[in-house]
């Protein structure tokens, strides 16, 4: 596996590959790589010829007071899981590779219907520093095709509305959600747990997994959902940030008659912050008003 740091090393060797006719698939991540990840890198490697993977812990998308120090580097252990996953090749650039300017933007991207919603209105800024990388590194690496994760959808459909928007020569595929056997969410902020935050983290999910259920068997009073939701994960040990029953089109308040729907959720346990959302798709004629 090809280890690169610049982007001017990256450029020839992609451009190598691109004369030789072969289509290029590309994983961006922060590293401290787990099941998640490597299952967007098998992906990739399914639909494409050339697999680039990025590490970069992104220091624009943390918020002040963040763990952007803190947030888990584990080189070592990413190549190897890296190798033995096929990618050809994995670009680490430094800070200053990506900002010369220093990490203040200058010129940024921001999806505005998304930006402040959800997680965007506990992490204020963080989707312009996600938007404006990922375009960043979309061109730098200009691949065929990128793989994000569901289990990160908001910032998936940042990235899908800024593709389409910025008409950006690239397809964006979206993977499954990465799960431990206890139905938590993998993340590299997993690391954070203790032994007994482990035991309460699982609830998250299975909070959504009533909800959706509840909702298939035709319980359609969103807000009492969404409290009964808030409730239990409170019950549960963690602190809700929010919990919402949205369009999964566009993560708008979902209403009458919406069949595709997507509840994303966000809690905190103990250091971690944790995110996890599910689909469902309504029969027809989708969501009732209800009493
Ligand atoms: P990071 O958190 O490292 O995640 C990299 C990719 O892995 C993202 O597309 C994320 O959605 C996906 N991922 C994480 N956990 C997953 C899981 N349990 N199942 C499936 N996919 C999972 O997301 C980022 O980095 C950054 O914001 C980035 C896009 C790299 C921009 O800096």
């Amino acid at each position: 596996m090809i280890e690169l740091n610049t982007i001017e090393a990256l450029r020839k060797q992609v451009a190598e590959w691109r004369q030789a006719g072969e289509c290029i698939g590309f994983v961006p991540t922060m590293g401290n790589l787990h099941g998640g990840h490597l299952s967007l890198v098998d992906e990739a490697r399914a639909r494409s010829d050339r697999v680039i993977v990025s590490i970069f812990v992104n220091p624009t998308q943390f918020t002040p007071g963040e763990d952007f120090e803190a947030y888990p580097r584990t080189w070592e252990a990413d190549c190897a899981a890296l190798r033995e996953h096929n990618s050809d090749l994995v670009f680490a650039p430094s800070v200053e590779e990506i900002y010369p300017d220093g990490p203040a933007l200058r010129t940024r991207v921001e999806v505005p219907a998304l930006n402040d919603i959800l997680c965007g209105a506990s992490r204020p800024g963080h989707f312009t520093g996600v938007a404006t990388v990922v375009a960043k590194l979309l061109n730098i690496v200009q691949p065929d095709l990128a793989v994000f994760g569901l289990k990160d959808y908001q910032q998936l459909m940042v990235i899908r509305h800024m593709v389409r928007d910025l008409s950006l020569p690239v397809e964006i595929v979206g993977g499954p959600v990465a799960r431990e056997p206890s139905g938590l969410a993998m993340s590299s902020r997993n690391a954070y747990l203790t032994d007994a935050e482990r035991e309460v983290a699982p609830a998250l999910y299975a909070t959504l997994c009533v909800i959706a259920e509840q909702l298939k068997a035709g319980e359609h009073n969103l807000e009492r959902l969404t409290a009964a939701g808030m409730k239990a994960i409170s019950q549960a040990g963690m602190k809700p940030d929010y919990l919402e029953i949205r369009r999964a089109v566009d993560l708008m308040p979902a209403g009458v008659g919406d069949t595709e729907l997507v509840i994303p959720a966000a809690a905190y346990l103990g250091r971690a912050r944790l995110i996890d959302n599910i689909r469902l798709t309504l029969p027809a004629p989708g969501l009732q008003a209800s009493a």
